[in-house]
């Protein structure tokens, strides 16, 4: 299966999956392309293993309408049957769901639906809960409102920071994307997962 993986950021979780299909633990998959939105410092490990990249500015289009249909092209052209988002930091316009509407994931850093948006870890420290996590979806229109795939926790310690809590929370999310993308390949190992997603959802 061909997966495009979408980072803004370290590209930690990005690096699991690559890590994975190399150690023949997540076999039947490769990531075709890495596109980001800025200059993800995340795109550099894609380079150092020959992935093509591709950076889809927002300043770089007339407005966000221009830049949703840029990046779905720029998407397409690399024919995925995934889509993985991996910290991609910017919620995706009609021109993506119409197109990939099924086929798409996301990795939070937090139990969804608590805590949506770009501060999952920050606002579930501030409330205070004890117990947050990490959670995998499929992308609809929503700001984390997708159908959750799975979902797995991590328990606030003594003195935790944004930071310290963050990096727990990853060493989750990066053992979480790849058995989901795992169990996604399986269940739809000739067709695009699309086939297993929507056929779940009629049962
Ligand atoms: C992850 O915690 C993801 O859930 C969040 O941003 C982080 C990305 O980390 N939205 P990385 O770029 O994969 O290292």
């Amino acid at each position: 299966a061909r997966l495009v993986v979408l980072i803004s950021g370290t590209g930690s979780n990005l690096a699991a999956v690559l890590a994975a299909i190399e150690q023949g633990t997540l076999t039947g998959a490769q990531v075709v392309a890495v596109i980001a939105d800025v200059d993800a410092a995340g795109l550099d490990h894609a380079r150092s293993c020959s992935i093509p990249t591709a950076v889809v500015r927002l300043a770089d289009h007339e407005d966000r309408a221009a830049w949703d249909r840029a990046l779905a092209d720029e998407v397409a052209s690399h024919a995925p049957d995934l889509i993985v988002l991996a910290g991609f930091m910017r919620l995706l316009g009609a021109p993506m769901l119409e197109r990939f509407g099924g086929r798409i994931i996301n990795t939070h850093p937090a139990l969804l639906p608590s805590f949506p948006g770009a501060h999952g870890v920050r606002d579930a420290l501030a409330y205070g809960v004890k117990v947050t996590g990490a959670t995998v979806i499929e992308v609809d229109a929503g700001i984390d409102t997708g159908r959750i795939l799975d979902q797995r926790p991590v328990l606030i310690e003594p003195g935790d920071t944004e930071d310290t809590l963050h990096e727990r929370i990853k060493e989750v999310e990066r053992v979480m994307i790849v058995d989901v993308i795992r169990d996604l390949l399986q269940a739809a190992p000739v067709g695009p997962p699309t086939t297993t997603l929507e056929a779940d959802r009629n049962t």
